[in-house]
């Protein structure tokens, strides 16, 4: 592995590790990349030994500035078909838990998934993956859930395996077996969550197909009570847990997650205040991912002044899905947090690097110190405002992943 050294950096935005929310900046400096990590941070003007940097390969970074890569920790960019049917009929006045009631939704993915070969599946999840390096995604979280039957779930996760193995990012994978009770288990959910706690449970984490097991708990979907029964499993068979929790409704899935010590807790539109003091209590992260209510044109949002002041860390997001947000971009879900969820800048950058890795269970990135991956962008700001001010726009100049200029 050749060595990199990052020049002419104007200013290095790192996460404060001890306070979220706290940028570190330093100035006009370099950056030394060996084996794929972090090895120093040294001021620009000081000499690099010419003999010293033959065994280097060099980045400029124009004066620009030098950010942790992202860390995406909510994502289902495994799927077969857009659903931007329901994208109209969600505008022309329908809500998605009717959609969903008439056949639509994570069902309608579940068929068009079942239909498709393993090849196929693969082939056009390279491409959307693509588009998150783009945006400065270095670490994606990838979930299961639209297959429901232990092949099509199975054959979901090898889709998520291999573009692991090929793609230069890192895929994070995650079991959703409990997404939606499929069409031919209605009148029996019993069955299927047996199913999914004495077959599809063991063989996943045999297999090690999976890191991390979720649910989607909400009316028409999963209880709190059945969400215990299935994550118990996952976590006596060494998975780690999170859940899609108070996203339509206050259910008490987010007081099951501080329950269980959970990851995260995700989406939280309709968290109470009593599940916010749990999950801070048990160090449960607020995964944020105001993409998807804003694509359901939802105005309720979760309360995250409130969960900051109380001491919350909180990651961001994209939850990219057919359904509920087709969006590949993390800065823009940055510009739209920022207006919806009153964040400021430092706090966005702060969730999307430390606070995804967090909620991911990896400390090894989404800071820049010695001995973190040299996951790392090269972006077209002086300050990090501009980030979520430029609103659609992508200002990720360079992505930098395990130390390779990509
Ligand atoms: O995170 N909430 C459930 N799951 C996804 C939506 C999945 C879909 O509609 O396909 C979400 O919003
Ligand atoms: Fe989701």
């Amino acid at each position: 592995m050749t060595d990199l050294i990052i020049h002419n950096i104007g200013r290095l935005f790192t996460p404060d590790p001890d306070s979220f929310g706290k940028m570190n900046v330093t100035e006009n400096c370099s950056i030394v990349i060996k084996n794929g990590l972090i090895d120093q941070i040294i001021p620009s003007d000081l000499e690099i030994n010419a003999s010293k940097l033959e065994k280097f390969d060099v980045l400029d970074a124009k004066g620009m500035s030098v950010l942790p890569g992202f860390v995406d920790s909510h994502a289902h960019p495994v799927f077969a078909a857009l659903r931007n049917g329901e994208f109209e009929m969600r505008n022309a006045g329908k809500s998605y838990l009717e959609i969903a009631e008439a056949g639509g939704g994570i069902k309608n993915s579940v068929r068009k998934l079942r239909a498709m070969s393993e090849d196929e599946l693969y082939a056009i999840s390279v491409r959307r993956v693509r588009e998150f390096i783009k945006f400065g995604t270095t670490t994606l979280e990838a979930k299961s859930g639209y297959g429901l039957t232990c092949e099509d779930e199975l054959k979901m996760l090898r889709v998520i395996k291999r573009l692991n193995e090929t793609l230069e990012i890192d895929l994070i994978p995650t079991f959703l077996g409990a997404h939606d009770i499929p069409e031919e288990y209605k009148n029996d959910r019993e069955g299927y969550i047996s199913l999914l706690i004495n077959e599809m449970i063991p063989k996943v984490a045999a297999e090690k197909l999976a890191v991390a097991c979720d649910i989607f708990i909400e009316k028409n979907y999963y209880t709190v009570d059945e969400g215990r029964l299935i994550l118990a499993a996952a976590k006596e068979h060494g998975l780690d847990v999170k859940i899609h929790a108070d996203q339509l409704s206050r259910t008490g899935a987010s007081m099951l997650a501080a329950e269980l010590g959970a990851l995260s807790s995700d989406h939280l539109e309709y968290i109470s205040e009593e599940d916010i003091d749990a999950m801070i209590e048990k160090g449960t992260v607020f995964n944020l991912m105001p993409g998807a209510s804003f694509f359901l044109g939802m105005t309720d949002h979760p309360p995250v002044r409130k969960i900051i002041a109380k001491g919350g860390i909180c990651a961001l997001s994209t939850d990219f899905n057919p359904g509920s947000c087709y969006c590949y971009s993390l800065p823009f879900i940055m510009t739209i947090s920022a207006i919806y969820l009153h964040m400021s800048a430092e706090e966005l950058v702060w969730a999307a690097t430390a606070g995804g890795a967090r909620a991911l269970g990896l400390n090894d990135r989404g800071m820049i110190a010695k001995g973190k991956k040299a996951d790392l962008l090269v972006v077209k700001c002086g300050e990090l405002s501009e980030i979520p001010y430029s609103m659609g726009m992508n200002l990720v100049r360079k992505v930098i992943k395990d130390g390779k200029v990509l």
